[in-house]
């Protein structure tokens, strides 16, 4: 008895579905600008979001609706939107919510399935009702266990570069802008973020609300639940985290007002409102991600000592350069991530000085070469205009966008000189404020406005287009990391020696210890520095590797272990995992892989699966 009702419920909406769904998905009329996207944004194209959404812990969904306001041509006959693993259950037209028809085309692996939406001539709002999977690649569903408390779970979404798909329908291209109002239901006892204006204290009854009001490429929707607190660090910035976190990452981030200051000398007036900053379990898959208003972080970052706050410098700098203007598809990847990471160097010298930001670039040197290396210096993907059309965008996500282009606005710089380059800069920010960017674009505006580029055409060309690295590319230097490569050379250096050293220094050291140690020789090096018992993730991640490359890993195989358990850090876990492969230990990887990638967000677990594949 009981069940019937249920079942006869279902059976129902089985059918209302299948009278709302037409049959065959429609052939494409018009090119599609993104390759990355199935929408039609020259035919109907989304321009305002109203979500409400509910999040249910215990089912791992998230349901409600999705309202969008369009803008159509008076010709279309239909939107079409990104979807990837939905269950859609109804679309409605207008205020009046008039029923519509909708086709779902077969789900394509990577980009989902095209949702096309029947529209009338005068359709200015389309509302999908619908609900997530608990598989939904951009959720990152956290038990208890995974966070600070152990008490409460956590939720939090990562959409870049095209998951958004897989928890609102959306028209997912980057050269798409929105605005948008979010309404969030959430148990008692959590509170809901997200990037847009937010609330600093929990509500009672669990129900947030949300407005972003400047327009902004879906990929930037964000959210996250969880058991948060507030704790501001200057006026316009502050820090979310589990109140277990909060005082120590307030401590850690203290310097945020700073850089804010700093970013704005440099380039502008910051366009966001507020600067703040959520602290998310470690399980986390990236460092951070730029969500605007509130960067979204590993607590990896916190280290007690402020060594790793670079990433909030490069985060914060995406505010201009990625959220302000933004790659019009993915393939235009660097001109987020090289822009930024120099952008990120620039508010570092202004904090800390050129020598600090000198070993933080050294370093990042040292994984470029590796990653060409990797690569193979004639490889297309070492380009910096890429061709990922019919691949996943993630293949593009390589220390290629960021180093090599980085180093070309460095090469830049040099030639044409700081201030003429900082005033180029600022001028192209504002006026590409709030559009899209395309390299060819670029090249057009750095011609017209950088007149001292002149003759130099065809190295910016060689820089673009070509792969590897240009001879003439400028190859940082660090007298501080000097010293810690030859100390990694000699015998054990002494405290004397190391008093000042930061945890950069001392990962350097590491990465120049000799191939050459044994097991016995690393484990007195460990005995004498404690590598092991870092409460630094950048050490553990490189003295891990070497460890396991140089047949040390057996003695401290338990740390290993749950240092990959506890974090999701992709650019943590690919260097571990990919020693243990590469030195002959592939079973050792696959079995504490099990263990912990129930625990890994999505694309951390894709991308390691990827890698433990074969041999
Ligand atoms: N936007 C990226 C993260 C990202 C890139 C997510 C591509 C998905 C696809 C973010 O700004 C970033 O670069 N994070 C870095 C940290 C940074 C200090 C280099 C990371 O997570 O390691
Ligand atoms: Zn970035």
């Amino acid at each position: 008895m009981n069940l019937l009702k249920p079942i006869l419920l279902l059976f129902l909406f089985m059918l209302s579905t299948q009278c709302q769904q037409e049959k065959a998905p429609e052939a494409v009329v018009s090119k599609r600008p993104d390759p990355h996207s199935f929408s039609r944004p020259d035919e109907a194209v989304t321009k305002h979001l109203d979500l409400n959404l509910k999040v249910d812990f215990d089912q791992k969904i998230l349901s409600g609706f999705a309202r969008w306001t369009i803008s159509a041509k008076d010709s279309a006959t239909t939107i079409v939107f990104d979807t990837r693993d939905l269950n859609i259950q109804k679309v409605t037209l207008g205020a009046a919510e008039k029923e519509t028809t909708w086709t779902l085309a077969e789900p394509h692996p990577i980009f989902g399935s095209a949702l096309t939406v029947r529209i009338e001539p005068k359709t200015e709002m389309v509302s999908i009702y619908y609900a997530t999977r608990p598989e939904a690649a951009a959720l990152g569903w956290m038990d208890p266990a995974q966070t600070a408390s152990k008490k409460l779970p956590f939720l939090f979404t990562q959409g870049q570069a095209i998951l958004t798909r897989t928890w609102i329908p959306c028209q997912d291209s980057p050269g798409i802008r929105v605005t948008y109002n979010a309404a969030i239901q959430t148990p008692s006892g959590m509170m809901a973020v997200m990037s847009a204006e937010n609330p600093q204290q929990q509500s009672s009854d669990g129900k947030y609300t949300f407005r972003m009001a400047q327009p902004i490429p879906p990929y930037l929707i964000a959210l996250a639940v969880g058991e948060l607190a507030f704790q501001p660090v200057g006026n316009r910035t502050g820090v979310y985290a589990e109140p277990k976190v909060l005082p120590d990452a307030a401590w850690e981030f203290a310097d945020m007002e700073k850089m804010l200051v700093a970013a704005e000398s440099l380039y502008g007036p910051y366009a966001w409102g507020r600067y703040d900053l959520v602290v998310l379990p470690p399980g986390f898959p990236f460092g951070g991600m730029e969500n605007p208003r509130l960067t979204f972080a590993t607590p990896t970052v916190i280290t007690h000592d402020r060594a790793l706050v670079s990433l909030v410098a490069h985060e914060l700098a995406h505010s201009w350069s990625g959220n302000l203007v933004t790659n019009a598809t993915w393939n235009d990847f660097w001109l987020n991530e090289g822009f930024t990471v120099y952008f990120e160097r620039r508010i570092m010298e202004a904090l800390y000085g050129k020598d600090y930001t000198h070993m933080l670039a050294l370093l990042e040197y040292g994984e470029l070469q590796n990653e060409l290396e990797d690569l193979g210096a004639t490889n297309p993907d070492t380009r910096l205009k890429l061709d990922l059309e019919n691949r996943d965008p993630d293949e593009g996500v390589t220390t290629i966008a960021y180093q090599k282009g980085a180093l070309f606005l460095h090469f830049l710089e040099e030639k044409v000189g700081r201030n003429k380059f900082d005033a180029f800069l600022k001028q192209y920010f504002k006026a590409h404020e709030f559009q899209t960017m395309t390299t060819e674009k670029f090249l057009e505006y750095l011609k017209t406005n950088l007149p001292e580029t002149a003759g130099m055409e065809a190295t910016i060309r060689e820089w673009i287009l070509e792969p590897g690295l240009p001879d003439n590319a400028p190859k940082p230097e660090s007298n501080r990391l000097s010293k810690a490569e030859s100390a990694a050379l000699g015998t054990l250096p002494s405290r004397l020696q190391t008093a000042r050293w930061t945890s950069h220094e001392w990962v350097h050291y590491i990465l120049h210890l000799p191939d050459t140690l044994d097991a016995a020789a690393l484990g007195k090096v460990d005995q004498a520095f404690n590598f092991t018992r870092s409460g630094n993730a950048e050490i553990l991640c490189v003295w891990y590797e070497k460890a396991i490359r140089q047949g040390y890993s057996p003695q401290i195989l338990p740390q290993i272990e749950t240092f990959l358990v506890e974090v999701g850090r992709r650019r943590f876990l690919t260097p571990i995992y990919k020693a243990f492969k590469e030195s002959g230990q592939v079973e050792t990887a696959r079995q504490i892989f099990e263990k912990a990638k129930n625990g890994y967000h999505s694309v951390s677990r894709n991308s390691i699966e990827e890698l433990l594949k074969n041999g």
